[in-house]
């Protein structure tokens, strides 16, 4: 008999998220998304896992707002109490995020807060407050960058966050192994998708370069990402933990 696990992806009404969300949901999860601007997306997503079964649901969050956050914890309470009678959720996939691509001379405060919010501060106080909901056993997917290994020019205010994830990561697999929580890191390199102005997929001249120094000679697609995070969140994976595992076609080796 399958137990039944409930899963959360913030961002998991486009791109990557959208992928993570989905391929979690064939193998079994129930998945919680959430999203920031696109409803509609998020109701796509919403009706692709109900036909493949399982349940899903959207909530609207913005990682970057204190209030959004707090209003997104009590509304994710009361949806895990009304459908699932339960106040937990097993995996937590920490992946919205947006890009900003700026060299170092021309970064303002008001951009370096922007990064800061998105990709660490709200990460780090989402995750404070899902902790105690998550269930003894579970886990959490921090979604990184390959930029914190290579260096882009214009990515430094990304890619420092995204290093900052990567050390936080490490210590919630330490500080909640008691509870046999397992935390690891996934990075990815570049994916065609929006991020970023949808360059991946879009600039032919950005998607040669890219495909030139990846040894696996092209730019990464989201369903190259969903099933290593589905997998991560499966028991099969029940010790990988304080993990950093990119996934990147093997870019700039
Ligand atoms: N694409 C790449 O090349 C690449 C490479 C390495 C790492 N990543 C990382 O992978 C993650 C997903 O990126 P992606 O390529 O899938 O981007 P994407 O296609 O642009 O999707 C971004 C997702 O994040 C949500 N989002 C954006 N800003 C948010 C905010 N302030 N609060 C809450 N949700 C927000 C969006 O919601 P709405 O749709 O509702 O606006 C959307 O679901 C990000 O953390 C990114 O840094 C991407």
């Amino acid at each position: 008999m399958n137990q039944q696990r409930v899963s959360l992806v913030t961002g998991g009404s486009r791109g990557i998220g959208r992928d993570i969300a989905i391929n979690l949901a064939s193998t079994g999860h129930d998945v919680i998304i959430s999203y920031h601007t696109n409803r509609s997306a998020a109701d796509e997503v919403i009706s692709i896992i109900s036909d493949l079964g399982q349940s899903a649901h959207a909530i609207h969050l913005d990682v970057s707002d204190l209030s959004s956050r707090n209003t997104f914890v009590t509304e994710l309470r009361s949806l895990l109490s009304d459908q699932y009678d339960s106040d937990r959720i097993d995996y937590l996939i920490n992946n919205a995020g947006t890009g900003l691509s700026k060299p170092i001379a021309d970064i303002s405060e008001a951009d370096f807060d922007e990064m800061l919010g998105v990709h660490f501060k709200g990460v780090y106080f989402l995750t404070q407050a899902m902790i105690p909901m998550l269930a003894d056993g579970g886990g959490i997917v921090n979604i990184s960058s390959g930029l914190t290994r290579f260096s882009f020019q214009g990515m430094s205010a990304y890619a420092c966050m995204k290093g900052a994830i990567e050390v936080f990561t490490r210590y919630c697999a330490k500080e909640l192994a008691d509870r046999h929580i397992r935390a690891n890191t996934i990075a990815p390199g570049a994916v065609a998708t929006d991020f970023g102005g949808g360059a991946n997929r879009d600039n032919e001249k950005k998607r040669q370069i890219i495909s030139n120094i990846t040894a696996l000679g092209r730019v990464g697609e989201v369903d190259d990402i969903g099933g290593v995070v589905a997998f991560l969140c499966s028991d099969q994976a029940g010790w990988i933990n304080g993990q950093h595992i990119e996934i990147s076609g093997g870019m700039l080796l």
